[in-house]
Protein backbone atom coordinates (compact mmCIF):
# COMPACT_ATOMS: atom_id res chain seq x y z
CA UNK A 1 0.00 0.00 0.00
CA UNK A 2 1.38 3.18 -0.92
CA UNK A 3 1.62 6.80 1.03
CA UNK A 4 -1.93 7.97 -0.65
CA UNK A 5 -3.59 5.03 -0.39
CA UNK A 6 -2.51 5.02 3.57
CA UNK A 7 -3.70 8.61 3.83
CA UNK A 8 -6.87 7.99 2.05
CA UNK A 9 -7.70 4.96 4.17
CA UNK A 10 -6.86 6.63 7.63
CA UNK A 11 -8.93 9.67 6.02
CA UNK A 12 -12.17 7.05 5.20
CA UNK A 13 -11.33 5.56 8.80
CA UNK A 14 -11.52 9.15 10.70
CA UNK A 15 -14.91 9.71 8.52
CA UNK A 16 -16.64 6.16 9.73
CA UNK A 17 -15.34 7.13 13.48
CA UNK A 18 -16.75 10.91 13.58
CA UNK A 19 -19.75 10.05 12.41
CA UNK A 20 -19.97 7.31 14.58
CA UNK A 21 -19.24 9.97 17.37
CA UNK A 22 -21.81 11.91 15.61
CA UNK A 23 -24.74 9.53 15.45
CA UNK A 24 -23.88 8.57 19.47
CA UNK A 25 -23.88 12.22 19.86
CA UNK A 26 -27.26 12.73 18.25
CA UNK A 27 -28.57 9.94 20.31
CA UNK A 28 -27.10 11.42 23.78
CA UNK A 29 -28.45 14.79 23.68
CA UNK A 30 -30.26 15.35 20.14
CA UNK A 31 -33.57 14.09 20.88
CA UNK A 32 -36.00 15.82 23.89
CA UNK A 33 -37.56 12.44 24.50
CA UNK A 34 -34.55 10.78 24.95
CA UNK A 35 -34.37 11.01 28.44
CA UNK A 36 -37.80 8.79 29.24
CA UNK A 37 -36.99 5.71 29.79
CA UNK A 38 -33.29 5.33 29.26
CA UNK A 39 -30.92 4.79 32.43
CA UNK A 40 -28.04 6.98 33.16
CA UNK A 41 -25.43 3.58 32.24
CA UNK A 42 -27.02 3.87 29.11
CA UNK A 43 -26.03 7.26 28.42
CA UNK A 44 -22.64 6.88 29.44
CA UNK A 45 -21.93 4.19 27.57
CA UNK A 46 -17.98 5.17 25.64
CA UNK A 47 -17.77 4.49 21.73
CA UNK A 48 -14.23 5.86 21.53
CA UNK A 49 -12.19 2.84 21.30
CA UNK A 50 -12.49 3.50 17.03
CA UNK A 51 -11.31 6.78 17.65
CA UNK A 52 -8.72 6.33 19.21
CA UNK A 53 -6.97 3.69 17.35
CA UNK A 54 -7.08 6.22 14.33
CA UNK A 55 -6.04 9.14 16.14
CA UNK A 56 -3.06 6.92 17.18
CA UNK A 57 -2.39 5.84 13.37
CA UNK A 58 -2.47 9.20 12.23
CA UNK A 59 -0.45 10.52 14.91
CA UNK A 60 -2.86 13.78 15.90
CA UNK A 61 -3.46 11.94 19.45
CA UNK A 62 -2.10 14.45 21.88
CA UNK A 63 -1.18 13.59 25.33
CA UNK A 64 -2.66 15.53 28.14
CA UNK A 65 -0.91 16.80 31.39
CA UNK A 66 -1.04 14.63 34.37
CA UNK A 67 -2.91 17.67 36.26
CA UNK A 68 -5.45 17.95 33.02
CA UNK A 69 -6.33 14.61 33.02
CA UNK A 70 -6.70 15.16 37.07
CA UNK A 71 -9.34 17.96 36.30
CA UNK A 72 -11.01 16.07 33.71
CA UNK A 73 -11.49 13.05 35.37
CA UNK A 74 -12.31 14.89 38.30
CA UNK A 75 -15.34 17.07 36.50
CA UNK A 76 -16.35 13.96 35.13
CA UNK A 77 -17.18 12.51 38.24
CA UNK A 78 -19.05 15.55 39.41
CA UNK A 79 -21.13 15.66 36.26
CA UNK A 80 -21.71 12.30 36.81
CA UNK A 81 -23.06 12.76 40.48
CA UNK A 82 -24.95 15.91 38.89
CA UNK A 83 -26.52 13.42 36.30
CA UNK A 84 -28.03 11.37 38.88
CA UNK A 85 -29.37 13.55 40.91
CA UNK A 86 -31.01 15.61 38.15
CA UNK A 87 -32.17 12.35 36.44
CA UNK A 88 -34.42 11.52 39.97
CA UNK A 89 -35.85 15.25 39.62
CA UNK A 90 -36.51 14.15 35.91
CA UNK A 91 -38.33 11.33 36.38
CA UNK A 92 -40.47 12.69 39.15
CA UNK A 93 -41.09 16.19 37.69
CA UNK A 94 -39.69 16.53 34.15
CA UNK A 95 -41.41 17.73 30.81
CA UNK A 96 -42.68 13.89 30.96
CA UNK A 97 -42.20 13.45 34.73
CA UNK A 98 -44.43 10.98 36.51
CA UNK A 99 -45.68 12.18 39.53
CA UNK A 100 -48.31 14.67 38.34
CA UNK A 101 -49.01 16.87 42.08
CA UNK A 102 -44.84 17.05 42.33
CA UNK A 103 -44.67 18.78 38.87
CA UNK A 104 -47.90 20.90 39.89
CA UNK A 105 -45.91 21.79 42.80
CA UNK A 106 -42.83 22.68 40.73
CA UNK A 107 -44.86 24.57 37.79
CA UNK A 108 -46.33 26.66 41.21
CA UNK A 109 -42.70 28.41 41.38
CA UNK A 110 -42.96 28.57 37.56
CA UNK A 111 -45.12 26.95 34.81
CA UNK A 112 -42.00 26.00 32.54
CA UNK A 113 -40.03 24.27 35.14
CA UNK A 114 -40.86 20.90 34.00
CA UNK A 115 -39.26 22.00 30.88
CA UNK A 116 -36.03 23.55 32.80
CA UNK A 117 -35.72 20.27 34.45
CA UNK A 118 -35.40 18.05 31.91
CA UNK A 119 -33.19 20.28 29.68
CA UNK A 120 -30.83 20.83 32.78
CA UNK A 121 -30.55 16.80 33.10
CA UNK A 122 -29.93 16.41 29.47
CA UNK A 123 -27.18 19.01 29.65
CA UNK A 124 -25.46 17.30 32.87
CA UNK A 125 -25.57 13.57 31.00
CA UNK A 126 -23.94 15.54 27.92
CA UNK A 127 -21.63 16.93 30.18
CA UNK A 128 -20.92 13.25 31.79
CA UNK A 129 -20.49 12.13 27.90
CA UNK A 130 -18.48 14.18 26.74
CA UNK A 131 -15.72 14.42 29.49
CA UNK A 132 -15.34 10.47 29.45
CA UNK A 133 -14.99 10.54 25.86
CA UNK A 134 -12.52 13.14 25.63
CA UNK A 135 -10.47 11.39 28.33
CA UNK A 136 -10.77 8.19 26.38
CA UNK A 137 -9.55 10.15 22.76
CA UNK A 138 -6.78 11.73 24.69
CA UNK A 139 -5.90 7.27 25.62
CA UNK A 140 -6.64 8.46 29.93
CA UNK A 141 -9.14 6.35 31.94
CA UNK A 142 -12.47 7.72 32.01
CA UNK A 143 -14.66 7.69 35.59
CA UNK A 144 -17.10 5.07 36.22
CA UNK A 145 -18.83 5.53 39.37
CA UNK A 146 -21.81 2.72 38.59
CA UNK A 147 -20.51 0.51 41.02
CA UNK A 148 -22.25 3.07 43.93
CA UNK A 149 -25.49 3.22 42.39
CA UNK A 150 -26.38 1.22 45.53
CA UNK A 151 -28.94 4.05 47.65
CA UNK A 152 -32.61 3.38 47.67
CA UNK A 153 -34.83 6.25 45.38
CA UNK A 154 -37.89 7.68 45.84
CA UNK A 155 -41.22 5.31 46.45
CA UNK A 156 -43.18 7.50 45.28
CA UNK A 157 -45.55 7.52 41.59
CA UNK A 158 -43.16 8.18 38.59
CA UNK A 159 -39.97 7.36 40.43
CA UNK A 160 -37.79 4.00 38.69
CA UNK A 161 -36.51 1.53 41.50
CA UNK A 162 -33.19 1.62 40.64
CA UNK A 163 -30.24 2.03 42.65
CA UNK A 164 -29.28 5.99 42.83
CA UNK A 165 -25.55 8.03 43.40
CA UNK A 166 -27.05 10.55 45.16
CA UNK A 167 -29.67 11.03 47.91
CA UNK A 168 -32.55 14.22 47.51
CA UNK A 169 -34.38 12.93 50.90
CA UNK A 170 -33.45 13.83 53.54
CA UNK A 171 -31.14 17.32 52.46
CA UNK A 172 -29.66 20.08 54.58
CA UNK A 173 -30.11 22.84 51.60
CA UNK A 174 -26.99 25.55 52.33
CA UNK A 175 -29.11 28.57 50.65
CA UNK A 176 -26.35 31.32 51.27
CA UNK A 177 -25.14 31.81 47.75
CA UNK A 178 -29.08 33.41 47.59
CA UNK A 179 -27.62 36.08 49.83
CA UNK A 180 -23.95 36.03 48.67
CA UNK A 181 -24.87 36.98 45.39
CA UNK A 182 -26.44 39.84 46.02
CA UNK A 183 -23.77 40.97 48.48
CA UNK A 184 -21.00 43.41 47.74
CA UNK A 185 -18.18 41.36 49.81
CA UNK A 186 -16.97 38.62 48.45
CA UNK A 187 -16.55 35.12 50.36
CA UNK A 188 -13.15 34.94 48.56
CA UNK A 189 -12.00 37.42 51.15
CA UNK A 190 -13.42 36.24 54.17
CA UNK A 191 -16.98 37.14 54.11
CA UNK A 192 -20.11 35.05 55.40
CA UNK A 193 -23.63 34.96 54.47
CA UNK A 194 -27.07 34.19 56.02
CA UNK A 195 -29.11 31.78 54.86
CA UNK A 196 -32.36 32.57 52.66
CA UNK A 197 -34.19 29.94 54.25
CA UNK A 198 -32.95 27.20 56.59
CA UNK A 199 -33.37 23.81 55.29
CA UNK A 200 -32.59 20.92 57.19
CA UNK A 201 -33.20 17.17 56.85
CA UNK A 202 -35.87 18.19 54.36
CA UNK A 203 -36.41 16.19 50.77
CA UNK A 204 -36.69 17.42 47.58
CA UNK A 205 -38.39 14.39 45.98
CA UNK A 206 -41.78 12.86 46.99
CA UNK A 207 -40.82 9.72 48.88
CA UNK A 208 -44.13 7.86 48.93
CA UNK A 209 -47.61 8.04 47.62
CA UNK A 210 -48.66 7.97 51.14
CA UNK A 211 -46.88 10.65 51.99
CA UNK A 212 -47.83 12.83 49.53
CA UNK A 213 -50.51 11.50 47.20
CA UNK A 214 -49.83 11.86 43.51
CA UNK A 215 -52.53 13.36 41.99
CA UNK A 216 -53.45 15.80 45.08
CA UNK A 217 -54.58 19.27 43.74
CA UNK A 218 -51.89 21.88 43.88
CA UNK A 219 -53.27 25.39 44.16
CA UNK A 220 -51.26 28.20 44.44
CA UNK A 221 -50.97 29.16 47.46
CA UNK A 222 -51.74 25.39 48.69
CA UNK A 223 -54.48 24.63 51.22
CA UNK A 224 -54.50 21.24 52.09
CA UNK A 225 -52.10 19.77 54.54
CA UNK A 226 -51.17 17.06 51.87
CA UNK A 227 -50.45 19.91 49.02
CA UNK A 228 -48.72 21.75 51.47
CA UNK A 229 -46.20 18.75 52.14
CA UNK A 230 -45.78 18.46 48.40
CA UNK A 231 -45.32 22.45 48.00
CA UNK A 232 -42.56 22.30 50.58
CA UNK A 233 -40.84 19.74 48.83
CA UNK A 234 -40.74 21.37 45.65
CA UNK A 235 -40.13 24.65 47.02
CA UNK A 236 -36.59 23.01 48.55
CA UNK A 237 -36.14 21.82 45.60
CA UNK A 238 -36.46 24.70 43.97
CA UNK A 239 -33.63 26.24 46.40
CA UNK A 240 -31.24 22.56 45.67
CA UNK A 241 -31.27 23.48 42.30
CA UNK A 242 -29.28 27.16 42.80
CA UNK A 243 -27.37 25.22 45.37
CA UNK A 244 -26.06 23.07 42.91
CA UNK A 245 -25.70 25.28 39.89
CA UNK A 246 -23.52 27.87 41.63
CA UNK A 247 -21.79 24.77 42.82
CA UNK A 248 -20.66 24.40 39.26
CA UNK A 249 -19.90 27.84 38.28
CA UNK A 250 -17.08 28.59 41.11
CA UNK A 251 -16.20 24.96 40.46
CA UNK A 252 -15.35 25.38 36.64
CA UNK A 253 -13.97 28.44 37.08
CA UNK A 254 -11.27 27.26 40.10
CA UNK A 255 -10.70 24.33 37.71
CA UNK A 256 -9.89 26.57 34.06
CA UNK A 257 -6.97 28.00 36.34
CA UNK A 258 -5.18 24.84 36.56
CA UNK A 259 -5.63 23.86 32.75
CA UNK A 260 -2.51 23.25 31.08
CA UNK A 261 -3.72 22.39 27.41
CA UNK A 262 -5.51 24.91 25.73
CA UNK A 263 -8.22 22.90 24.91
CA UNK A 264 -8.89 21.42 29.11
CA UNK A 265 -9.25 25.19 29.39
CA UNK A 266 -11.98 25.36 26.79
CA UNK A 267 -13.74 22.39 28.27
CA UNK A 268 -13.96 24.05 31.72
CA UNK A 269 -14.98 27.51 30.64
CA UNK A 270 -17.48 26.71 27.93
CA UNK A 271 -19.31 23.84 29.88
CA UNK A 272 -18.95 26.39 32.96
CA UNK A 273 -20.39 28.64 31.32
CA UNK A 274 -23.42 26.53 31.37
CA UNK A 275 -23.14 25.70 34.85
CA UNK A 276 -23.62 29.47 35.44
CA UNK A 277 -26.70 29.73 32.55
CA UNK A 278 -28.08 27.21 34.69
CA UNK A 279 -27.35 28.59 38.30
CA UNK A 280 -28.73 31.81 37.08
CA UNK A 281 -32.08 30.05 36.05
CA UNK A 282 -32.94 28.64 39.32
CA UNK A 283 -31.79 31.83 41.02
CA UNK A 284 -34.74 33.17 39.52
CA UNK A 285 -37.32 30.19 39.82
CA UNK A 286 -36.18 29.47 43.77
CA UNK A 287 -37.14 33.62 44.45
CA UNK A 288 -41.06 32.54 43.57
CA UNK A 289 -40.92 29.97 46.87
CA UNK A 290 -40.35 33.27 48.63
CA UNK A 291 -42.63 36.11 47.16
CA UNK A 292 -46.05 36.46 46.67
CA UNK A 293 -48.77 34.39 46.20
CA UNK A 294 -46.76 31.36 47.30
CA UNK A 295 -44.67 32.78 49.82
CA UNK A 296 -46.13 31.44 53.76
CA UNK A 297 -45.81 27.66 53.27
CA UNK A 298 -45.15 25.54 56.16
CA UNK A 299 -44.53 21.84 55.81
CA UNK A 300 -47.06 20.63 58.43
CA UNK A 301 -44.35 17.42 58.97
CA UNK A 302 -41.07 19.16 59.46
CA UNK A 303 -42.38 22.84 60.38
CA UNK A 304 -39.99 24.06 57.49
CA UNK A 305 -41.75 27.92 56.70
CA UNK A 306 -40.94 29.43 53.20
CA UNK A 307 -41.31 33.13 54.61
CA UNK A 308 -41.82 36.15 52.24
CA UNK A 309 -38.40 37.63 51.75
CA UNK A 310 -40.01 40.60 49.98
CA UNK A 311 -41.85 42.05 53.47
CA UNK A 312 -39.91 42.98 56.94
CA UNK A 313 -37.86 41.71 58.85
CA UNK A 314 -36.03 40.45 55.41
CA UNK A 315 -33.85 43.76 54.38
CA UNK A 316 -33.91 44.33 50.74
CA UNK A 317 -30.82 44.38 48.95
CA UNK A 318 -29.71 40.72 50.61
CA UNK A 319 -33.61 39.25 50.54
CA UNK A 320 -35.48 41.10 47.57
CA UNK A 321 -36.72 38.30 45.44
CA UNK A 322 -35.64 40.02 41.81
CA UNK A 323 -32.51 41.05 42.43
CA UNK A 324 -31.32 37.97 40.60
CA UNK A 325 -28.19 39.27 38.78
CA UNK A 326 -25.08 39.14 40.81
CA UNK A 327 -24.04 42.42 42.76
CA UNK A 328 -20.60 43.55 41.78
CA UNK A 329 -18.07 42.62 44.62
CA UNK A 330 -14.49 42.46 45.99
CA UNK A 331 -12.68 40.81 43.33
CA UNK A 332 -8.17 39.99 43.38
CA UNK A 333 -7.91 42.83 45.30
CA UNK A 334 -9.71 45.06 47.56
CA UNK A 335 -8.11 47.57 45.62
CA UNK A 336 -9.84 47.11 42.41
CA UNK A 337 -13.11 48.25 41.89
CA UNK A 338 -15.87 45.70 42.72
CA UNK A 339 -16.93 43.72 39.73
CA UNK A 340 -19.71 41.75 38.95
CA UNK A 341 -17.79 37.87 38.93
CA UNK A 342 -18.67 34.11 39.48
CA UNK A 343 -17.89 33.56 43.39
CA UNK A 344 -16.01 31.90 44.80
CA UNK A 345 -13.07 31.23 42.64
CA UNK A 346 -10.59 29.93 45.30
CA UNK A 347 -9.54 26.62 45.72
CA UNK A 348 -10.17 26.46 49.79
CA UNK A 349 -13.62 27.52 48.74
CA UNK A 350 -14.74 26.35 45.45
CA UNK A 351 -12.59 23.70 44.15
CA UNK A 352 -12.87 20.07 44.11
CA UNK A 353 -12.19 18.92 47.93
CA UNK A 354 -14.43 21.89 48.69
CA UNK A 355 -17.07 20.85 46.47
CA UNK A 356 -17.53 16.97 47.26
CA UNK A 357 -17.29 18.79 51.15
CA UNK A 358 -20.23 20.57 50.27
CA UNK A 359 -22.37 17.68 48.95
CA UNK A 360 -21.31 15.92 52.07
CA UNK A 361 -22.64 18.59 53.95
CA UNK A 362 -25.80 18.93 52.12
CA UNK A 363 -26.46 15.14 52.57
CA UNK A 364 -26.21 14.39 48.89
CA UNK A 365 -24.14 11.20 50.10
CA UNK A 366 -26.31 9.89 52.61
CA UNK A 367 -25.76 6.10 52.64
CA UNK A 368 -22.70 5.92 50.84
CA UNK A 369 -20.37 3.67 51.07
CA UNK A 370 -16.63 4.87 52.79
CA UNK A 371 -15.25 3.22 49.26
CA UNK A 372 -17.27 5.81 47.48
CA UNK A 373 -15.91 8.69 49.33
CA UNK A 374 -12.47 7.81 49.16
CA UNK A 375 -12.83 7.44 45.38
CA UNK A 376 -14.65 11.22 45.06
CA UNK A 377 -11.93 12.57 47.68
CA UNK A 378 -8.99 11.22 45.48
CA UNK A 379 -10.12 12.27 42.39
CA UNK A 380 -10.83 15.49 44.09
CA UNK A 381 -7.10 15.94 45.52
CA UNK A 382 -5.65 15.40 42.46
CA UNK A 383 -8.08 18.02 40.78
CA UNK A 384 -6.97 20.42 43.21
CA UNK A 385 -2.87 19.55 42.97
CA UNK A 386 -3.18 19.99 39.04
CA UNK A 387 -0.89 23.18 38.71
CA UNK A 388 -1.15 25.30 35.17
CA UNK A 389 1.98 24.25 33.14
CA UNK A 390 2.53 26.18 30.02
FE1 LIG B 1 -22.77 19.89 34.46
FE1 LIG C 1 -24.84 21.54 36.55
Amino acid sequence: MNTRDIASRLSAEQEHNDGNVQSHWNRVVGRRSFLKGVGLAGAAVLPGGGLLASQAAAGTASKLTEGDVAILRFLAAVELIESDLWQQYNELGGVNGGNSSYMAALSNLDGDMPQYITDNTEDEISHAAFLNEYLQSKGAQPVDLDVFRTLPGSKATGAQQIGRLTNLQALDVDTSYYTRYRSSQSPDFGATFPQAVTINNQPAIPLNDKDTPPNTEQPNPPTTAHAKRMQAIANTAGFHFGYIEQGGSSLYSVMALKASSLETLLIAVSIGGVETNHFSLWHDKAGNAVAQPLAGVVDPVTKLKFPDLNAKPFPAEEFQTNLILPEPTQFISKNLPACSVVRPTLDENGGAVATINSFVADQLFKGQSEQFFSKVMGLARAADAAKRQV
